[in-house]
């Protein structure tokens, strides 16, 4: 049975956005919001750069008490959003500009909530995600709980979600970043307690260790969060880690046939209170998706690999932000950025304000 019907509202999406496109779609997007300029900047000249200031867009708000977490991209340029918390936990599909409305698309059963999800390294419209029990009261998953699932669309059914649970991850105290391998069978899963990155085959359903190293622990203490996002660009692996505070970098493909690596990893940001963070494949600039104190966007330029980030952005809309991605075709330009409206709200229970999908215009 057809329970999702073909949405309209990623129409705008279902081509390359160009830069005069975006510009267009920007000064037409009234009620956005500025960070740190008047409002009368967005109508300067398509030529006129003005450094220091960023247009964001952002989503209607998930429903309250959603913690969001991790974000995918769809050939239409929507995107999907998983949610960590119940109700309603699961996949949410929503289009990358402001006011679009979240649209639940899947809820699991058998867990608490969805956590990574990456798109697949080979096929187009497919993708992975892992869903679990984690406790927003403790801080802690439960043993055990994990499991990653295959999420493609049927076209022929109006885009509904097929989703198989294609292994249990038990293996893994606290899976949370993904990251697919291009031109394999590849994932690399960051395991947060654990302070490891594994590589799961999706053919074999294999899981290996890939990197085993004191920069992926998490630090003793009452919440232990180490390795958190992983990501590959530029022949690469980069990694965040919560506790230390760092994001750092080592040479890697993911298709090594000798693993674990070795080799001492070169540190690219530090005293950042970071979750999951992207780079820019084309420069190898970092953005950072920081939490509290600071609850907004990190960089690190390549030039100043091993220093402290410089926040581009931060305060509401982008209040606990938790991962960022590169929107279509705009590498380097656009980010879209999974919030969750403020993190203490999951500590207290005092739900104030809702997640989002957060779009941060660079240029
Ligand atoms: C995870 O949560 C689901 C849904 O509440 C529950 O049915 C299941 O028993 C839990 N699994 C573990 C290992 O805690
Ligand atoms: C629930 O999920 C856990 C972890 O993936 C798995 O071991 C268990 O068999 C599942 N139970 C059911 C009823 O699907
Ligand atoms: C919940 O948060 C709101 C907004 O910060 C605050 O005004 C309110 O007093 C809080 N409620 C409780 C019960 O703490």
């Amino acid at each position: 049975m057809c329970l999702w019907m073909q949405s309209s509202f990623s129409t705008r999406a279902s081509a390359c956005i160009s830069d005069n496109n975006q510009k267009e779609i920007s000064t037409h997007t009234f009620n956005f919001m500025m960070i740190g300029l008047p409002l009368l900047a967005v109508f300067l000249p398509a030529a006129a750069t003005v450094q220091g200031r960023l247009l964001i867009e952002a989503s209607r708000d998930f429903p309250l008490g959603s913690e969001v977490e991790n974000l995918a991209l769809r050939p239409s340029g929507s995107v999907l959003a998983t949610v960590y918390t119940s109700p309603p936990q699961g996949i949410y599909e929503v289009a990358p500009h402001q006011n679009s409305t979240p649209k639940l698309l899947y809820t699991f059963t058998n867990t608490t909530g969805a956590c990574g999800i990456t798109a697949s390294p080979t096929e187009p419209d497919v993708f992975f995600v892992m869903t679990g029990n984690f406790s927003f009261d403790t801080l802690s998953p439960a043993p055990g709980s994990y499991a990653i699932h295959r999420l493609s669309f049927d076209k022929k059914c109006g885009d509904k979600p097929i989703v198989k649970k294609i292994a249990a991850l038990g293996a893994i105290a606290q899976p949370n970043g993904i990251t697919s391998v291009p031109k394999s069978s590849y994932l690399l899963i960051a395991d947060s307690v654990g302070g490891f990155v594994y590589r799961f085959d999706t053919l074999t359903l294999q899981l290996t260790t890939y990197f085993d190293h004191p920069l992926l622990k998490p630090l003793p203490g009452p919440i232990r969060f180490g390795v958190n996002g992983v990501k590959l660009s530029r022949g690469y692996m980069y990694f965040s880690n919560t506790n230390q505070q760092i994001v750092a970098r080592i040479k890697a493909t993911g298709r090594e046939e000798t693993v674990p690596l070795t080799g001492n990893p070169e540190t690219v940001a530090t005293s950042t209170p970071v979750d999951d963070f992207i780079v820019n494949d084309l420069n190898g600039d970092v953005y950072l998706a920081e939490q509290d104190p600071i609850n907004g966007i990190g960089l690190v330029s390549k030039n100043a690999y091993g220093s402290v980030p410089v926040t581009i952005a931060s305060g509401p809309p982008l209040l606990g932000p938790t991962a960022a991605i590169w929107a279509k075709c705009a590498v380097g330009k656009t980010l879209l950025v999974s919030v969750t409206g403020g993190f203490e709200q999951f500590v207290t229970k005092n739900f104030t304000g809702g997640g989002k999908v957060v779009v941060v215009h660079l240029e």
